[in-house]
């Protein structure tokens, strides 16, 4: 794989996010309900360090809801209030909005006492590209508003999003992101389209998909590709071929893959969590 994990670039955004963090209360980290894990820049913790925390488990419609649960246990006996959020769907943010006051009340509390009144609390959004920070941001704000975050290098200003709510967002223009390069976690980025097509074939993508819901949803394979048992005994590459010959595809499995790999990406096998608790050990340091 021709994938470099960018050291410069993810200094730059590293140093960014440590400039801003100066000018913040509480920092909003996203990430994708489907990858919880894999969606995270391993040194994020070490670089958010005892900053207030919250983290939003986005396009929880599109994860398993079991999974999404055991996430939000994770994090939180870490010590990080955790929400399972549905941006696309639901505008209401209240309660989220409601719990990151409550994060801050202290310091709020402390600035009034001092004679402030109507501070404002000041956050910061962290995601990788993908994740729904933009619909997010768009939510708090009440309208449309440019997110830069996707855009390295655009914005060198800092800028403050306003929201409807008692608090601004600064926005962070650099990405961290997460580490690519780990074979598994790019697969699992490539399948719910947070990385581009191009950086894996898409064969490699399906295989892996086929794998992972051999294992863990053997049933949503069985169902939408009308399988038996017997064919989910079958090595990965071989079923990619029967799954290539049963769809009329003959011997085009970089078409199937590509369908299979757009299948689960748009949820037509339902929904689905491609990392699991168990098997990551200190997703959070
Ligand atoms: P970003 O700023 O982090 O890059 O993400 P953005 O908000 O642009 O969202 C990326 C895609 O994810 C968008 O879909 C958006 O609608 C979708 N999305 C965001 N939050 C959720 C969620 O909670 N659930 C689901 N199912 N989708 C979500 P798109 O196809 O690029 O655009 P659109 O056609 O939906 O507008």
């Amino acid at each position: 794989m021709a994938l470099q994990w960018y050291p410069g670039h993810m200094n730059k955004a590293k140093n960014q996010v440590q400039d801003r963090l100066k000018l913040v209360d509480v920092v909003i980290e996203i990430v994708d309900a489907r990858i919880p894990f894999s969606s995270r820049n391993p040194m994020l913790d070490s670089i958010i360090n005892n900053k207030k925390r919250v983290i939003i488990l986005n396009k929880s419609d599109l994860a398993d809801s079991t999974s999404s649960k055991k996430w939000q246990d994770y994090f939180e006996s870490k010590g990080i209030n955790t929400y399972i959020v549905d941006s696309k769907h639901s505008n209401n943010m209240n309660n989220l909005i409601n719990n990151i006051k409550k994060e801050v009340a202290q310091k709020v509390e402390k600035y009034q006492k001092a004679g402030v009144k109507n501070y404002r609390i000041k956050a910061m959004c962290i995601g990788i590209p993908n994740v729904g920070k933009s619909t997010i941001l768009n939510r708090f704000a009440g309208k449309n508003i440019a997110v830069t975050g996707n855009k390295p290098g655009v914005t060198k200003n800092q800028n403050w999003i306003k929201t409807k709510f008692d608090f601004d967002i600064i926005d962070t223009p650099g990405i961290l992101w997460p580490k690519i390069e780990d074979e598994k976690i790019g697969l699992k980025l490539a399948l719910t389209g947070a990385i581009k097509d191009s950086i894996f074939h898409a064969d490699d993508v399906a295989l892996f998909a086929l794998d992972y819901f051999k294992k863990y949803y053997p049933d949503k394979l069985k169902k939408v590709y009308n399988l038996s048992d017997e064919n989910l005994g079958y090595e990965n590459p071989e079923l990619l071929l029967f799954l290539t010959k049963k769809s009329g595809m003959k011997d085009d499995f970089d078409r199937m893959s590509e369908k299979i790999m757009m299948d689960i990406r748009k949820g037509v096998l339902g929904r689905y969590t491609l990392d699991q608790v168990d098997e990551v050990e200190n997703a959070i340091n």
